[in-house]
């Protein structure tokens, strides 16, 4: 197959994280956009991007691109695809569109209908049977969007979102996306060889992602991928590079990655969670309050995602938690650098630490700040402290 156009999305400010990971794996023509980024793929790279991307959500294949006019060019456009090497007439189908700026169209879901009445047509002319519609788990979900006159139609290469690795046991009240989680870990420059700490590790997904990044474990293999389903699925392709996955995985690490929690719960289900994801011998996870906590090793790096009241509704002791929090990175953690994820402004002013940078990004509906600050070295026995609150 010649390389055609891909897109991977993700949260947005993860873009540069994903830049990387997709450079990483050998993509040509990496673009960054907004909520994601564009590549050239053959299918090698394409599978390999849905096994190994691990801050994208989903990657989809560019089928059309061009121009049009009105519907009926859509429709042309899509009927010139040769529908039946990617959807057999006993599979189902749904479109999704998004229309900005074209007239013509009226409204999204007209183009939609467009789009689906062209791929069944195609279909029904060459077996005599179509393609029914199923618009929750549809064995083909296409993806239409129209800015203009310019559109693109995507099939959507990963099914359910790829922040499912497979490893979390059950929905958790207020986790950070696995995705999300590993695009933040990226954004530190985090070295993959040095401890690693969170001390308010609710579920453990950081911890968790941490060690299957440092493990070279590949966070697609536990889960099944639309493309599985394909007509065009190639599955000698597919196995081989599963089992390269499966070799790469290395079973232990030579540094601590460390969560703690004040919560029974939150370890319980950390704990299940690093289990599921076979990183049990990979991370450790303490109970401790953090005003308490003494890390068995110092770690080289803190990343956390304290309350920040909105989800979790911890009310008073928030502004104690953060204070806290400061006072251990500046006592415990001497030469470390640490990122904080902060959706609250008023709560992070109480570390009384001054930011190296701030990246905004967003936490689900929620708009954060990943924020970096440089933790003093310890000098001669004495506790090192922090500059000056900003
Ligand atoms: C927003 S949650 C972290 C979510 C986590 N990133 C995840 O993926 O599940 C914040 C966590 O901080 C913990 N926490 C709050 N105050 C604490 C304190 N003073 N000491 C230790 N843990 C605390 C809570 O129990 C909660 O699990």
């Amino acid at each position: 197959m010649r390389p055609r156009r891909h897109f991977a999305a993700c949260t947005r400010g993860l873009e540069p994280a994903l830049v990387d990971e997709l450079t990483e794996l050998g993509a040509a023509h990496v673009t960054e956009r907004r909520g994601g980024v564009a590549f050239e793929a053959d299918k090698r790279l394409a599978y390999t991007a849905n096994l190994w991307l691990r801050s994208a959500i989903r990657v989809q294949e560019e089928l059309v691109g061009g121009r049009m006019r009105d519907a009926d060019d859509l429709y042309d456009a899509v009927a010139s695809v040769p529908w039946t090497r990617y959807i057999h007439p006993d599979q189902t189908l749904a479109v999704s569109a998004s229309v900005r700026d074209a007239p013509s169209l009226r409204h999204s879901g007209y183009a939609a209908l467009r789009v689906k009445d062209a791929v069944v047509d195609v279909v029904r002319a060459k077996h005599g049977r179509r393609p029914s519609v199923d618009t929750k788990f549809p064995d083909l979900a296409l993806k239409l969007v129209v800015h203009g006159s310019r559109l693109l139609l995507y099939r959507d290469l990963s099914g359910r979102s790829l922040h499912k690795r497979g490893w979390r046991p059950v929905q958790v009240k207020s986790p950070l996306n696995e995705a999300t989680a590993a695009g933040l870990l990226r954004l530190t420059g985090w070295d993959r060889e040095s401890p690693l700490l969170d001390p308010l590790c609710g579920s453990g997904t950081l911890p968790i992602e941490a060690a299957l990044w440092a493990a070279d474990r590949a966070p697609g293999l536990q889960r099944p991928f639309a493309f599985e389903q394909f007509p065009d699925h190639d599955e000698r392709l597919w196995e081989e590079l599963l089992d390269d996955a499966r070799r790469r995985a290395k079973p232990t690490l030579p540094f601590a990655i460390d969560g703690a929690d004040r919560h029974d719960g939150a370890l319980t289900l950390a704990a299940e969670g690093a289990r599921a994801a076979g990183a049990q011998d990979l991370v450790r996870f303490t109970r401790s309050d953090i005003h308490r906590l003494e890390p068995d090793t110092v770690p080289r790096l803190v990343v956390t995602n304290p309350p920040y009241g909105e989800r979790l509704g911890e009310g008073e002791d928030l502004i104690d938690t953060y204070r806290d929090l400061g006072k251990f990175l500046k006592a415990k953690c001497p030469g470390a650098t640490a990122w904080i994820l902060s959706g609250n402004r008023e709560l992070t002013k109480h570390l009384g630490m001054r930011t190296s940078r701030r990246v905004p990004v967003m936490n689900g509906p929620i708009e954060c700040r990943w924020l970096r600050y440089e933790i003093l070295e310890r000098r001669n026995g004495t506790s090192p402290t922090g500059p000056a609150s900003s």
